[in-house]
């Protein structure tokens, strides 16, 4: 059985029909990308998958059950976390404050200290920076910070929306250095992008978006080899 089963997910924004009809499943221990252009309702999967979002129709399973009617905080408690696009970090918010809004659901010290060691270890940077405010990072740092935060709760399911927007080119290598060190420390990753290359490149599988329906899938490396998304989306 798949950790997670999008089936048949449909979603509107009023008349927009932003998603229609779109299944794929993630199975635990893997890396799944979702790539696309701007507009192909990734993001909107994304947030509908982490209860922000309802869907009009359609059905997304979570380890046996059925979450599209549950609310956000609970999907967290569950296990499913998430870095929103364009990070939404917190100013005028310590990097340590910003952490601990991660780990809004436990209320138990000695796991909420090993959130922080855990998440000091993947981000040695963090832990130098702790008391400044998190307006002062660099944009690498605060995708870092986004990052840390949704790994505070521990999740088994991390979903993470276009990582890599926006960053210097050896931010952008190390972002997905790091989502693959996430992958091998066992935490399932649902990475979306339009960074085509680089997500297929640590994707076992990947899902082509477009316009709002899945168009093709397959493993990451059959996704790269394929003449029509190199067209599309690899530049040539
Ligand atoms: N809040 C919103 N209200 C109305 N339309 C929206 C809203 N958010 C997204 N859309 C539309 O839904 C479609 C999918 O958007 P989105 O999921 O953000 O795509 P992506 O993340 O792939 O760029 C687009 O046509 C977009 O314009
Ligand atoms: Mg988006």
């Amino acid at each position: 059985m798949a950790m997670l089963e999008v089936k048949d997910l449909a979603v509107n924004y009023g008349v927009i029909n932003a998603v229609k009809g779109v299944s794929f499943d993630i199975n635990e221990g893997e890396i799944v990308s979702l790539i696309g252009a701007n507009g192909a309702g990734k993001t909107t999967i994304l947030k509908t998958i982490s209860g922000l979002l309802k869907p009009a129709s359609g059905t997304i399973t979570y380890e046996g059950h059925e979450i599209q009617k549950e609310k956000a905080p609970k999907i967290v408690a569950a296990g499913i976390s998430q870095v929103p696009e364009g990070r939404h970090i917190f100013p005028g918010m310590s990097v340590k404050e910003n952490l601990q809004m991660g780990a809004f659901l436990q209320s138990d010290r000695q796991a909420m200290a090993e959130s922080f060691e855990a998440v000091y270890e993947r981000f040695p940077i963090l832990k130098q920076r702790l008391n400044q405010d998190a307006a002062t990072l660099s944009g690498g740092e605060q995708q870092m910070l986004a990052m840390g935060r949704a790994l505070m709760s521990k999740p088994k399911l991390l979903l993470l929306d276009e990582p890599s927007m926006g960053l210097a080119p050896i931010f952008i290598n190390e972002i997905f250095e790091i989502v693959k060190a996430i992958k091998e420390q066992g935490t399932t990753v649902l990475l979306i992008e339009q960074n085509a290359k680089q997500a297929l490149s640590i994707a076992d599988r990947g899902y082509v978006l477009a316009t709002g329906e899945v168009k093709m899938s397959g493993t990451g490396q059959e996704l790269l080899a394929n003449a029509d998304v190199q067209k599309a989306y690899l530049g040539g």
